[in-house]
């Protein structure tokens, strides 16, 4: 056990939310040193950014990016902070952050929490230059025209980051989630086309696991009309499954980790179906091993991303994601990620 996974181990003890300050905290004050160089054959692209492996930091761990210098040092491909809304917002009373240990889940309720745009600006203006720097975006709760939002902090944003995250997908924001219906959809991403005009940075949506096939496949319709360069599957879910045995399943919000694998792997499958190769993918949800990672890029995830397995193992889970992932590319012949990606379609 190393010393990272030594603190995992202190802070599962804690409150949930106070171990995540705590966390990030460490993050901004430990002097890591930096991580080894990747094995080429995890080598992958990704919308026409390079990655020297797949294994991404899913949103919401860092809201504020103020942890990027600590984070570019855990062995991560690429990572993204956010969601940030353009004005700073205090989020849902607590609790909002709950640990199903046994189930080796999260529900949260945060409700976009952050300092907003201008903060988050500042602290991106000093980012990393040693890694892909990802900036997701959301709505203040308050916000009429939502789609407004978006636009505001892809304008504020432009030249700061790498890629920016469109996430229409959070459960626990009221109105947010119907930005995934067609004509909503139409008008975000028509505006969001238009406001990039001459910004080179990707733009990524993010959407949930809680769509039919024929719903994802419309959004992959749109997404590809309106210019977007990958989907990210999926952000947490409503759903309660049968199997959850915590006494916290009832609480509200978004459940991530272990019981949100097979859906996001079931919504990964509908997008890859549709998409045929037109629409990068990014797989979120579940992902707790290198055999998982694997599974996800052969269904069609040119990178994935993770955040609820770190809660419960740690950043050792990076590395050993990567050593296993490395082995199995190997074993069955491929040359880099980029070889393996959709090969089991
Ligand atoms: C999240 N997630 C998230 N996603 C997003 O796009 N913006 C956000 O602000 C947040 N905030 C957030 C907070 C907390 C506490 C959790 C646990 C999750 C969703 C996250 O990025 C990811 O999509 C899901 O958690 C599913 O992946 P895992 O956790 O199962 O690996």
């Amino acid at each position: 056990m190393g010393m990272t996974d030594i603190g995992a181990a202190i802070l599962r003890g804690l409150d949930p939310e106070v171990a995540h300050r705590l966390a990030l905290q460490a993050l901004r004050a430990a002097p890591l040193p930096a991580p080894r160089p990747d094995d080429p054959v995890l080598r992958t692209r990704l919308a026409g950014l390079d990655l020297p492996n797949p294994v991404g930091l899913a949103a919401g761990l860092d809201k504020n990016g103020e942890a990027l210098h600590g984070l570019a040092r855990l062995g991560f491909g690429f990572i993204e902070c956010g969601s940030v809304t353009p004005l700073p917002q205090p989020g849902n009373p607590k609790p909002r952050l709950f640990r199903l240990t046994e189930d080796r889940a999260v529900i949260n309720r945060m409700g976009f929490n952050n300092a907003g745009l201008e903060a988050f600006a500042a602290r991106l203006a000093d980012r990393p230059r040693s890694i892909v720097v990802g900036a997701n975006l959301g709505a203040n709760k308050d916000t009429e025209d939502k789609a407004a939002d978006y636009v505001a902090g892809l304008r504020r944003l432009k030249g700061l980051a790498d890629y920016v995250t469109v996430n229409v997908s959070s459960p626990n924001t009221p109105g947010l989630r119907a930005l995934q219906g067609r004509a909503a959809l139409d008008d975000l991403l028509g505006r969001l086309a238009e406001a990039r005009t001459g910004d080179p940075a990707p733009v990524f949506l993010k959407v949930a696991p809680d769509l039919t096939p024929d719903e994802i496949a419309m959004i992959v319709e749109a997404a590809i009309a309106h210019g977007i360069d990958a989907l990210i599957v999926s952000n947490t879910t409503l759903d309660r499954p049968e199997t959850l045995r915590s006494k916290d399943r009832g609480e509200a919000g978004g459940l991530s980790g272990a019981p949100l694998k097979a859906r996001a792997r079931a919504a990964l499958t509908s997008a890859a179906e549709a998409a045929s190769g037109r629409l990068p993918l990014i797989a979120v949800g579940g992902i707790d091993s290198g055999e998982e990672a694997y599974a996800r890029i052969r269904a069609g995830a040119s990178a994935v991303q993770i955040y609820s397995a770190l809660v419960f193992d740690g950043p050792g889970l990076v590395g050993r994601i990567k050593r296993d992932l490395a082995a199995r590319l190997r074993a069955d012949g491929f040359s880099s990620v980029s070889d393996a990606v959709g090969s089991a379609r």
